[in-house]
């Protein structure tokens, strides 16, 4: 648990910021946020524009704001704007890197992906692809003792046949924060060449994720999580190595220039790994988001969820029947319980029938997470800095009597 080292920041201003707290207490930011009037603001504003002026003519006459959402998620992550590629998704981001290190470096029979035992399955599903394409063998890192990814023991599997570390931050179903800078640490003292891949979608907004520190060759982000931008975008921060040794495929006339016959170049920076459509009001809204969260501060932010999570976690540990799951030494937003019969979906429902969101955690997104715990559904909230004690009440007291009435 962080302990505040200033007082929490008061929810009500940024309740104040953001109309979907009047009607509903939000415990599902882990999913999608509540953005705040500011992130809806700029994108209607955009799109106005597009429909007044065109949509090329808007783009034009936004340019400089556009790249200002490049500087602010450089100044977000501490890295330069010319390693930030803004994309459409966290998964977007991370195929990106991913394409680029196999179009460039193709994997071979033996090589090895190192990924955590608590990888996200749309990060999974790629890499097993292209082990069933190349001979190359997905392993995953033993936990350690508190659940987080071992970094000793992904230290003693590095050898030269490693060519890709995949390491989530912060899994989206079992509360952990893995240690990403010391397997950065750990991938450097031991002169592995290996391209570290770091997910950082639910991280990123609700703790610094600071790249200069990670070391990675790639972090992948969403805007619409703890970030609280739009649904539609994300960004990839790409390190000096993966900018200059890699080739994103494929190419468009934005990451690169058609220069004639067969030649072609690429684009400098990190605008190689992005494509020339997106939605610029999305992505104008990702950069409102960013510099909301900034003004907040992220160790604030992340001192007040820290706070709400673990006030989850001690209550829900005394209601009867009710298992918190969640592992590591070091804990992030994410609460996941399991519940006595009828169940995870019924209680979910149940807590939405008094304005209350949360999410329902299945195998979908880590099947052998919940094939070793032996369970099939869990409970997920996930507060943010904006959530009240108040809702947090309601919703130990709403689950309290569901579970007491059998319903
Ligand atoms: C840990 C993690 N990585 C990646 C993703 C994928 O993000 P996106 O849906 O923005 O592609 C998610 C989405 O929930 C996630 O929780």
């Amino acid at each position: 648990m962080t302990m505040p080292s200033a007082p929490l920041l008061d929810p009500l201003p940024l309740r104040a910021d953001t109309p979907g707290t009047a009607t509903l207490a939000h415990l599902n930011n882990a999913g999608s946020a509540l953005p705040p009037q500011i992130v809806v603001d700029t994108q209607i504003e955009h799109l106005r524009r597009e429909a007044q002026i065109g949509g090329y003519e808007a783009h034009a006459e936004a340019a400089d704001r556009i790249d200002g959402v490049s500087a602010s998620t450089a100044r977000l992550m501490n890295s330069r704007s010319d390693q930030v590629a803004l994309v459409e998704s966290a998964t977007v981001a991370w195929d990106r890197a991913l394409q680029a290190i196999e179009h460039t470096e193709p994997l071979e029979p033996g090589d090895r992906i190192l990924i955590a035992s608590a990888e996200y399955a749309s990060n999974v599903l790629p890499l097993l692809q292209i082990a069933a394409r190349t001979g190359a063998i997905v392993q995953p890192v033993p936990d350690g003792g508190d659940g987080s990814v071992d970094v000793e023991a992904l230290t003693d599997m590095l050898d030269e046949d490693v060519r890709i570390v995949s390491i989530t931050h912060a899994p989206s179903h079992n509360g952990v924060v893995n240690d990403v800078v010391a397997i950065g640490d750990a991938l450097r003292f031991s002169g592995s060449a290996a391209w570290y891949l770091v997910d950082a979608c639910q991280s990123v907004g609700q703790m610094t994720v600071d790249a200069s520190r990670i070391g990675a060759d790639f972090i992948s982000a969403t805007g619409r999580k703890f970030l609280r931008g739009p649904r539609g975008t994300g960004f990839l921060v790409a390190s000096d190595r993966a900018l200059t040794d890699l080739e994103p495929y494929p190419l468009d006339l934005h990451s690169a220039t058609w220069t004639g016959g067969t030649g072609y170049t690429v684009a400098e920076g990190a605008r190689r790994f992005e494509t020339w459509e997106r939605s610029y009001a999305a992505l104008l809204g990702m950069g409102a988001a960013i510099d909301y969260a900034l003004e907040l501060g992220l160790d604030a932010i992340r001192e007040r969820i820290d706070y709400l999570a673990n006030r989850l976690r001690t209550e829900l540990t005394g209601i009867d029947g009710v298992r918190v799951r969640d592992r590591g030494s070091v804990k992030s937003g994410i609460v996941t319980i399991t519940v006595p019969a009828p169940g995870a979906p019924q209680m979910v429902r149940a807590l939405r029938e008094r304005g209350i969101n949360t999410s329902l955690s299945t195998p979908d997104y880590a099947p052998d997470e919940f094939a070793r715990q032996g369970i099939d559904s869990m409970v997920r909230l996930s507060p943010h800095a904006y959530t009240t004690d108040d809702e947090i009440d309601l919703a130990i007291a709403t689950m309290t009597q569901s579970i007491e009435s059998g319903s």
